[in-house]
């Protein structure tokens, strides 16, 4: 049996691969700064990848690695963990890591949150392990969470004609625990989902689908930057999974996923 060490499976995106490694036949490890009770047909293994504690035991006997760990709130934490795992993985002898990354990170280094993804990607391309990289959309479930944010406060404005193309979680777990039980693939075929929407439009669905009334102004940016956004959505990409309306039309049955595991 495949044993696949998932950083990030107790995260969002994490939890839906270890579900689909289960369902592949393939034996997941979940690393976790906390104990955690192991699910059955999976194994836990306690680390910090910044702290670098735990990684030599968490990839003992390990064939894969899926990295989904990250801090959404600190940039250069990221950077770090991705070093510290990338050295283990080495030591280790583990023969393929699969990433996680964003659609634009190369192009959108202004952000420091993309700068260091970018970053991620070149450490896992340099560090002499076979790699596979798969760039995805936004999710839809986080795009929910920013705007339930976001409507916190008395009124929403933002920025006009800013474009995305929101996927559903599922199928970016599928391609993951899919590439993990393949050999190597390199920089895999960016994924998004089936629909490229701007910004003010989810924003105004999603918040008709949750009868809030709340006004949204919107306001123009300057071109290079709304250029570089809607370059991106026309990339040649992967569309796969439900419309960000499908979505909507789900949430009176399941809560935002980002709210529940942040509380
Ligand atoms: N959100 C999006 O729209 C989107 C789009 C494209 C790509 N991505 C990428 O998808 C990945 C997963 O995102 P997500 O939103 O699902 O994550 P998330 O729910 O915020 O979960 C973060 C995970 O990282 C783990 N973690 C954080 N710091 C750690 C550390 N020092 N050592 C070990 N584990 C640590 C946490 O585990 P414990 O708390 O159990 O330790 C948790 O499981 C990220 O790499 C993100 O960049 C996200």
């Amino acid at each position: 049996m495949i044993r696949v060490l998932v950083t990030g499976g107790t995260g969002v995106l994490g939890r839906r691969v270890v579900d689909e490694l289960r369902q592949k036949g393939a034996l997941p490890r979940v690393l976790s700064r906390k104990m955690q009770n192991a699910g059955q047909g999976m194994e836990i293994a306690q680390g910090d990848l910044v702290a670098n504690t735990g990684l030599q035991e968490a990839l003992k006997d390990v064939d894969v690695v899926i990295h989904c760990a990250h801090n959404p709130q600190n940039a250069r934490e990221n950077t770090l963990a991705t070093r510290n795992l990338m050295e283990a993985v080495r030591a280790s002898g583990v023969k393929h890591v699969v990433l996680i990354s964003i659609i634009g990170v190369d192009r959108m280094t202004f952000y420091p949150y993309y700068r260091a993804k970018w970053q991620d990607e070149q450490t896992v391309i340099q560090s002499g392990v076979p790699y596979t990289i798969l760039r995805s959309a936004q999710f839809h479930d986080f795009v929910g969470f920013l705007i339930d944010t976001l409507s916190k406060i008395p009124l929403i404005l933002l920025p006009r004609d800013l474009c995305f193309q929101p996927v559903q979680l599922e199928p970016v777990a599928e391609d993951l625990a899919h590439a993990a039980l393949n050999p190597p693939a390199g920089r895999m075929r960016d994924l998004a989902g089936p629909e490229v929407l701007t910004l003010d439009q989810m924003i105004r669905s999603y918040l008709q689908a949750q009868g809030n009334h709340k006004k949204v102004y919107t306001f123009p940016l300057p071109l290079p930057f709304i250029t570089v956004w809607k370059d991106l959505s026309r990339l040649d990409v992967s569309r796969k999974g439900e419309t960000w309306h499908q979505w909507l039309s789900r949430q009176d049955r399941i809560a935002n996923l980002y709210q529940k595991a942040r509380g």
